[in-house]
C-alpha cells in the first residue's frame, strides 16, 4: 500500500476517521443493494403480461410510509452519534500551548517545537505513540496539512490558528501533502513525519538545537562567505552564523540532515543539492528561490558549505 494512503490508518486518530468511513461505507452499499434488489425483484416480479387485467390500484399504506420513514431517520441518526463520537476522539479540543506549530508558506512548511525551540522545514520527528498538538498557521495563502496515515486535512489560513493532533501509532516515515491549490509549485509542497522511539527522537531533538559549526575546509569557508555576501542571508537562517536570522525561507541550520529538498521534489543528496542551487526555477518554476548568476565554482563552494550542515 503506498505510504499516504487513508486506507492505511497508522494512528488513534486516523483509525477512528477510518472506522466511520468503513461503517458508513458498509451502510450505504447494504442500501444500495436492498433497495436494487427491491426494484430489480418488482421489476420482473410483477411485470405486465398480455391479457392479464389491470393490477388492483392501492392509494395509500400507513405502515409503509411510517417504516420508510423511520428507518432512514435511525440510520441518519445512527452516523450522527458516530460521527460526534469520531470527533470527540480524533479531535479532542487542544491544550493552551502547542507541541508543534506548523506554517505553510509558497510553497513549503515551516515546523517550529515552541518547547524546545527547534526550528525545522517539511520535515517533522515526532516521538511515535505520543499525540502532538499542533497548531496551523499561514504566511500567505491558503494551504492544507494532510498526512493521509495519520491525520485528517486542516487548512492554514493566515492570521487564524487551526489545530489538529499529529500521532502514530509506530517508529516509521509519514508521507503528506499540501491539499488545498495555493500557487504554481503546490504539488511540491510535501511533509515527511519521521516517528521515531521516543530516546531518539529526543537525540534528534539536541541535534537540531545545536547552532551550526563553522567550516574548516577552504571550499566550504568560500560559500559561507557568498552566502553572507550575496541575498541568500536575506531569506534564510543559520543558527551559528552570524547575520543569518531570516525567516523568510527554510532554516538551514540541518539542512544537510534532511531526506528531501525543495519540498519534495528532490531527493536530499550533495549532487542534488548543487543541481538545486544551480536552477531552482528549471526545478521548481514558481518557487521563490532565485537562480543566481554564480560561477559552477561558487556553485561548488556554496553546495560543499550547505554539505556541511547535518
Ligand atoms: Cu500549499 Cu497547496
Amino acid at each position: 500500500m503506498n505510504n499516504s494512503s487513508a486506507l492505511d490508518p497508522q494512528s488513534p486518530q486516523a483509525h477512528v476517521i477510518g472506522g466511520v468511513g468503513v461503517i458508513s461505507t458498509v451502510i450505504f452499499v447494504l442500501i444500495f443493494v436492498i433497495v436494487t434488489g427491491a426494484i430489480l425483484y418488482a421489476l420482473f416480479r410483477f411485470r405486465g403480461r398480455a391479457g392479464e387485467p389491470d393490477p388492483k390500484q392501492i392509494a395509500e399504506n400507513k405502515a409503509i410510509e411510517i417504516t420508510w420513514t423511520v428507518i432512514p431517520f435511525l440510520i441518519v441518526v445512527f452516523l450522527f452519534g458516530l460521527t460526534i463520537r469520531a470527533m470527540n476522539l480524533a479531535d479532542p479540543p487542544p491544550p493552551p500551548s502547542p507541541d508543534l506549530v506548523v506554517t505553510g508558506h509558497q510553497f513549503w512548511w515551516q515546523a517550529n517545537y515552541p518547547a524546545s525551540g527547534v526550528v525545522t522545514a517539511n520535515e517533522i520527528h515526532i516521538p511515535a505513540g505520543k499525540a502532538l498538538s499542533m497548531r496551523l498557521d499561514s504566511k500567505d495563502v491558503l494551504h492544507e496539512f494532510w498526512v493521509p496515515k495519520l491525520n485528517r486535512k486542516m487548512t492554514t489560513v493566515p492570521g487564524q490558528n487551526n489545530h489538529i493532533w499529529l500521532q502514530a501509532d509506530k517508529p516509521g516515515v509519514y508521507l503528506g501533502t499540501c491539499s488545498e491549490f495555493c500557487g504554481t509549485q503546490h504539488a511540491w509542497m510535501r511533509i515527511v513525519v519521521v516517528a521515531e522511539e521516543p530516546s531518539k527522537f529526543e537525540r534528534w531533538q539536541q541535534a537540531q538545537l545545536q547552532p551550526s559549526q563553522a567550516p574548516t575546509r577552504d571550499v566550504a569557508v568560500k560559500g559561507l562567505a557568498l552566502f553572507q555576501t550575496s541575498t541568500c542571508i536575506s531569506c534564510h537562517a543559520i543558527r551559528g552564523v552570524t547575520g543569518a536570522d531570516a525567516g523568510v525561507a527554510p532554516d538551514l541550520t540541518h539542512v544537510a540532515s534532511r531526506k528531501q529538498l525543495g519540498a519534495g521534489i528532490l531527493e536530499n543528496t550533495p549532487a542534488n543539492m548543487r543541481l538545486w542551487l544551480k536552477s531552482p526555477q528549471h526545478i521548481k518554476p514558481g518557487a521563490l528561490m532565485p537562480d543566481f548568476n554564480f560561477t559552477d565554482e561558487q556553485f561548488d563552494q556554496l553546495a560543499e558549505y550547505l554539505e556541511t550542515l547535518r
